[in-house]
């Protein structure tokens, strides 16, 4: 496969023009525009509105948009410290359920923390490295679960996806998407139902962007005809992405996620989670505390800038929902696969693990 097609880099900092470039995903399949991130606010902006998304990405966007923050600051040592944690806060407070942008923000504070070793200049420079850290790393991890999900899939399978875990959303091949290309690569891939995922149709507008670049065969469906697809045995598995995973093995992930997993369970169907290591958060027993996202009425009030409710409708619009552990087959990460995922299984998995996470020397 040409190299270009599966080497898209929808983040990276270019050194020349001194910023941040991101691909930008609200114009897609539309157009491929590419935007100049050179202020914290347009890193804000860019995460709220979408324009950057997907857990993996999140986390490596957050590093750089720390740096962006403090790349101009001039004071003191005590008063970095204090600049660092109200840009780190400022980054915090723009998407709550990805944990993957929380455990960057806490290593861009352990970096910040060695500024009473030495001085403001290097530490910048180290915040900046721990972008371009954390996009390799990322990288790597999608390899590793393409592989590992490859490998516990057999010939003609027919999968369900939802939402978009691509480069897109991951960098490298993406998460359940990557496995989807890996398992194509090997012969194994006979279709995949892309749920369209309300309400901004991050399958519809970019999982079929990215299989139509790879020739992966795929149908676009409605979110609610994933379980008809079951019930007319059409497909054998589901296999989605995560934005957190707590100790107990149950996910947060994009809305629509719960009820695929109770079809499945309903219709016998492997439910596998894919995400790497960095999407799992051991601070929160359940998912029931794991923070859920809520974003505005004109989500769905509106569709393709038209109203289509009555003015002034109440809404409820969570952008996750959470899947209990006991409806999960399996969690795929670049350390291996987790089968029937209980608290037992994910503290062995991710043991040791985190602590080198944390390491910031770089
Ligand atoms: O709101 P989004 O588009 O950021 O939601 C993304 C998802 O829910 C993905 O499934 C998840 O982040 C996994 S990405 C590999």
């Amino acid at each position: 496969m040409d190299e270009e097609l599966i080497n898209l880099k929808p983040v990276y900092w270019d050194d020349e023009k001194d910023c941040l470039i991101i691909l930008d995903q609200r114009k897609l399949p539309r157009s491929e525009e590419w935007l100049e991130i050179r202020t914290l606010s347009e890193l804000e902006d860019a995460i709220r509105s979408l324009a950057i998304r997907g857990a993996p990405l999140l986390g490596i966007a957050s590093a750089y948009g720390v740096y962006l923050g403090i790349r101009d600051y001039k004071g003191d040592e005590p008063g970095f410290k204090k600049e660092l944690n109200r840009i780190i806060s400022r980054i915090a407070a723009t998407r709550p359920t990805a944990i993957n942008l929380f455990s960057t923000l806490r290593r861009a504070q352990e970096v910040g923390r060695f500024v009473d070793r030495f001085d403001v200049e290097y530490i910048k420079i180290k915040l900046l490295a721990l972008g371009n850290r954390i996009l390799s790393e990322e990288e790597e991890r999608s390899c590793a679960i393409s592989r590992n999900g490859a490998d516990i899939l057999e010939a003609n399978v027919r999968i369900i996806t939802h939402c978009n875990t691509g480069a897109l959303a991951a960098v490298g091949l993406g998460t359940a998407l990557g496995i989807i290309y890996e398992a194509y690569q090997r012969g194994y891939v006979e279709e995949v139902f892309v749920d369209e995922t309300r309400p901004l149709l991050q399958g519809a507008r970019l999982t079929t962007w990215e299989l139509k670049r790879w020739g992966i065969p795929f149908r676009l469906i409605v979110d609610g005809a994933a379980p008809y697809v079951m019930q007319k045995n059409m497909a054998d598995i589901v296999l989605v992405g995560a934005d957190r995973i707590v100790r107990n093995g149950d996910v947060a992930n994009k809305i629509g996620t719960y009820s695929l997993a109770v079809a499945a369970k309903r219709h016998r169907i492997p439910f596998i989670v894919a995400a790497p290591t960095s999407s799992f958060d051991l601070s929160i027993l359940e998912g029931a505390d794991i923070p859920i996202e809520e974003r505005s009425d004109d989500e769905i009030t509106r569709f393709c800038e038209k109203e289509v409710a009555p003015e002034d409708v109440k809404t409820f619009n969570p952008a996750f929902d959470i899947t209990p552990a006991e409806l999960i087959t399996a969690i795929v990460t670049e350390r291996g696969v987790i089968e029937n995922p209980d608290k037992y299984k994910i503290a062995d998995h991710i043991s040791g693990s985190l602590s080198a996470d944390y390491d910031v020397l770089l």
